[in-house]
């Protein structure tokens, strides 16, 4: 989409706007429109930003100040103008272009090698040949641009009329206002995809609900298409949706030549790709024979989890559009295409108990114990109710056969009792008044559906803070974990937070399982944490509200953590995606004594308060937009040097293979990591050899 001359230039005028303290001038702001654009491509659709999300926004705020003082100048595809006016009235329905039809689905290889043959024999043919992709599992759109503009989006609805929904579809950021279509000749297009929630938005967005006491969503794909249809364009906005388009549905060209990307299905991704969009471009693969299609789409079964968003299983199409014409549809699908479904995720159980878990902040989480179900590939005999609305609201009782779904890393829920199978003698689920733990009250603020614990000292939500403490995602005390956090409070080596910096380890060399080796690298890695991110702190302290985003928000505003302290609500809710509830929060956080105390001790430990500028900023960046992992035993290096040369060079570390990595790099006795990179073609696989050489270079 963008040459490496013209990355080049955007990102020098990025900087000089950047730099700049001039106001905009009327001749520069197509250029900081481009520059803008560009960015939310990086960042949206490539997944692989060049600027901070602080710079994006200072460029954006620009332009929208330029805008603001010349409203004559504002251009309806200016990056401004994804920002809508909440709905008052119900979305308008309108007929598509061309019905939206469903697909036909096959779940094995004999249903697939049955329709191969029939396409065959339809056209008298020897061979077909087929594109395959994803098939993603979010809610349908259809996107029609005129003359390179966005000018109407679509819910599939029943397939003949969708609703209108433009504004909100203008949110998602890897959907351009504004695509080149017409350098293939193309005046009107539509195009249909999927808009998805990825598996991490989902998880956050829940994570917030469930913290705040707010409704959960079932699963992506319903959160998707939920977000799809709310009334406040700013709230779907919020949602992190994405979208993979995948369809081109209807053309109407300039003149009558017509592009060679539009001789086929998989040349018609690359268009789309071409022109900016999120298509399955680089996950396509095209084949010769139904059988490679078919040990295809069974390797990629197994990827299903590494990936980042959800989908259901395949859809293999026939590549030739104009086969695809000659073939034809029925009322509900065309013949020309066919989904592959992967196994059910779903699976009943009976609910046999409900046990009542205190989260780090107290919040008090209802667990159905089930009889072990596999389900996709995992037992299940755990699932979280989140709160006791949800109980009343599904009506589960103990005894009931319920129906529990898993969708990939999300974790299992339970769809629904089965009530026809009741047999009378199933009891209601009751919720306790005291806690659990510390048998103190519980207490549920108005408009929340969550009981709380109050007693910030109840042992629960101690130990819960501190395993939060060193997880991954906080201060990533590797070797540290949930286990060694409750073993070393119960023998009470670890009390609190402060207390991980002052370990005995000669006390925890005489536990089982604590070899030298072990200690060595436990020490290691909590000497490491010392030296993180602010951001990761502050994520860190378990703060009621403060999600990774937000912490990373309030880092950037500080140079040290003791600035915190000085900041009033007022202040806090000036921050970008700050209300009122994380403004206090954050407020008594840094007026509590007890929060003051333990923040000293912090720093007495020799933790990092400082806001480093991260290492990509000064490094020579020749590994800028990479990502790499290690897996084997390395023959050279240290597996902690290799990294940090990655990151010295403005690369990243990934923690698993998916689909977002670049290279992995394989030493001695390389395992499940280096199977899966196999499967994934986009991965680069290097020896340690060659790693040396590509950071040298
Ligand atoms: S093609 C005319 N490709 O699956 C054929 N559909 O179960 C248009 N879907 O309604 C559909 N991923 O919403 C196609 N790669 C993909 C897809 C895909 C997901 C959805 C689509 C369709 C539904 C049918």
């Amino acid at each position: 989409m963008y040459s490496l001359e013209q990355t080049q230039l955007l990102t020098q005028q990025s900087q000089q706007f950047l730099q700049s303290k001039e106001a905009v001038k009327v001749n520069e702001i197509e250029a900081l429109r481009n520059v803008l654009r560009f960015h939310e491509y990086r960042y949206y659709v490539l997944d692989n930003p060049l600027i901070t999300d602080t710079e994006y926004d200072t460029l954006y705020k620009k332009l929208e100040k330029f805008e603001a003082e010349n409203p004559s100048l504002v251009t309806p595809d200016s990056p401004t103008q994804r920002v809508g006016q909440n709905l008052t009235n119900n979305f308008a329905t309108v007929p598509h272009l061309v019905p939206m039809l469903s697909l036909e689905n096959s779940y094995n290889a004999d249903d697939l090698v049955d329709w191969d043959r029939k396409n065959k024999e339809a056209e008298n043919l020897s061979h077909v040949e087929y594109c395959v992709e994803p098939k993603f599992d979010g809610a349908s759109i259809s996107l029609l641009y005129e003359n390179d503009l966005l000018v109407r989006a679509l819910t599939r609805g029943d397939g003949i009329e969708g609703e209108d929904i433009t504004t909100n579809i203008k949110q998602i950021r890897s959907i351009p206002l504004m695509a080149r279509f017409s350098a293939y000749n193309i005046q009107q297009i539509e195009i249909r995809g999927e808009v998805l929630m990825s598996k991490k938005s989902f998880k956050e967005f829940n994570d917030k609900q469930a913290e705040q006491g707010l409704q959960i969503l079932a699963n992506p794909r319903n959160a998707a298409s939920g977000s799809l249809r709310m009334k406040s364009p700013k709230a779907v906005a919020e949602r992190g949706l994405e979208a993979f388009l995948y369809h081109i549905a209807y053309v109407v060209y300039n003149n009558d030549e017509v592009p060679e990307l539009m001789r086929t299905h998989s040349g018609n991704l690359e268009l789309l790709w071409l022109c900016g969009f999120r298509s399955p471009q680089k996950e396509k693969k095209v084949y010769q024979s139904i059988e490679e299609v078919i040990a295809h789409v069974n390797d990629y079964e197994q990827l299903r989890d590494t990936l980042p968003y959800e989908i259901d299983g395949m859809v293999i199409k026939v590549n030739s559009l104009a086969l695809q014409e000659q073939l034809g549809m029925t009322s509900h699908h065309p013949r020309w295409a066919m989904a592959y479904k992967f196994k059910a995720r779903q699976a009943t159980s009976i609910l046999r108990s409900v046990e009542f878990q205190v989260g780090r902040t107290g919040t008090i989480t209802p667990v159905a114990k089930i009889d072990a179900v596999f389900i996709g590939g995992v037992t299940v005999s755990s699932v979280s109710l989140f709160n006791e609305d949800i109980i009343r609201e599904k009506d589960l009782r103990i005894g009931d056969t319920v129906l529990v779904e898993r969708a990939g890393d999300v974790i299992p829920y339970i769809v629904k009792p089965l009530e026809e199978l009741r047999k009378g003698n199933e009891e209601p689920i009751i919720f306790p008044k005291h806690c659990p733990v510390c048998d103190s009250a519980l207490h549920k603020p108005e408009g929340e559906s969550a009981w709380r614990c109050i007693n910030p000292n109840c042992e629960a939500q101690v130990v819960e803070r501190m395993i939060h403490f060193v997880s991954k995602d906080a201060m990533d005390i590797r070797s540290f974990g949930e286990a060694n956090v409750r073993k070393f409070y119960q023998l009470k080596l670890l009390k609190d937070i402060p207390a991980i910096y002052q370990l005995d380890f000669d006390e925890i060399a005489k536990l089982e399982g604590f070899g030298k080796k072990s200690i060595d690298n436990l020490k290691a890695a909590i000497e490491a944490s010392k030296q993180q991110s602010l951001n990761r702190l502050i994520f860190a302290l378990g703060i009621r509200y403060i999600g990774e985003t937000t912490a990373k928000t309030l880092a950037n505003k500080i140079s040290n953590l003791w600035e915190l302290k000085n900041f009033s609500i007022e202040e806090l809710m000036n921050l970008e995606d700050v209300g009122p509830k994380v403004a206090a929060s954050v407020y008594d956080f840094f007026q509590s004594e007890e929060s003051i105390e333990l923040l000293k001790k912090l720093e007495e430990a020799g933790l990092n308060f400082n806001n480093q500028k991260s290492s990509n900023a000064n490094a020579d960046g020749s590994l800028q937009g990479l990502t790499f992992l290690f897996t084997g035993t390395l023959s050279q290096l240290k597996r902690s040097d290799a990294e940090a040369m990655v990151e010295a060079k403005g690369g990243k570390i990934l923690s698993g293979v998916s689909s977002k990595l670049n290279y992995l790099v394989a030493g001695e006795e390389a395992g499940s990591k280096l199977e899966k990179a196999k499967k994934l073609n986009t991965v680069k696989i290097i020896s340690e050899e060659e790693f040396l050489k590509i950071v040298n270079e």
